[in-house]
């Protein structure tokens, strides 16, 4: 996590914008599942790096973005649309803690990795395209450096 600070701090100076950033966690997240997918097994370890990242990413991403686009009328439904995604993402999360057996652990993050692939997907295609309209090419550089604030806080905070 550190080291994914660090790569986004970097990018920010290289005048990144919010959309860079996101993108560069989007795929650090998938290699992330990748690891549990392709062991076929669940693992405690990269599981709590992925429950993490998605956290600190979901939360930035409505505090700072998400926002910004909900109440104008351009990104309203695409906005609410993603509200909606984050909501599945974080029940699905909270099954994993309530459950004990291994197997239906492992089922759950391969259904979580499935729901936050087409999030993403979505996110990428529509969100970002509606939001380049609403946001200004200032904003979406000063929203980057925000987010990245925020998450390190937040970091600090654990
Ligand atoms: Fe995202
Ligand atoms: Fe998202």
């Amino acid at each position: 996590m550190q080291e994914e600070i660090r790569k986004e701090q970097e990018k920010v100076r290289d005048n990144a914008t919010i959309y860079d950033i996101l993108k560069l966690e989007h795929k650090d997240v998938k290699k992330l599942f990748k690891q549990i997918l392709d062991e076929e097994r669940f693992q405690e370890s990269v599981y709590s790096q992925i429950k993490m990242a998605l956290e600190l990413h979901m939360a930035g991403e409505e505090k700072l973005l998400y926002s910004r686009l909900e109440n104008n009328a351009e990104s309203r439904s695409i906005t609410l649309e993603s509200y909606e995604e984050h909501d599945i993402g974080k029940k699905i999360i909270n099954d994993i803690e309530n459950t004990s057996d291994i197997d239906a652990k492992y089922a759950k993050v391969k259904v979580l990795s499935e729901a936050i692939d087409m999030h993403v997907k979505e996110e990428e295609d529509e969100l970002f395209k509606k939001a380049k309209r609403v946001l200004s090419d200032e904003d979406e550089r000063m929203i980057a450096k925000e987010f990245i604030d925020e998450k390190t806080s937040a970091m600090q905070k654990m």
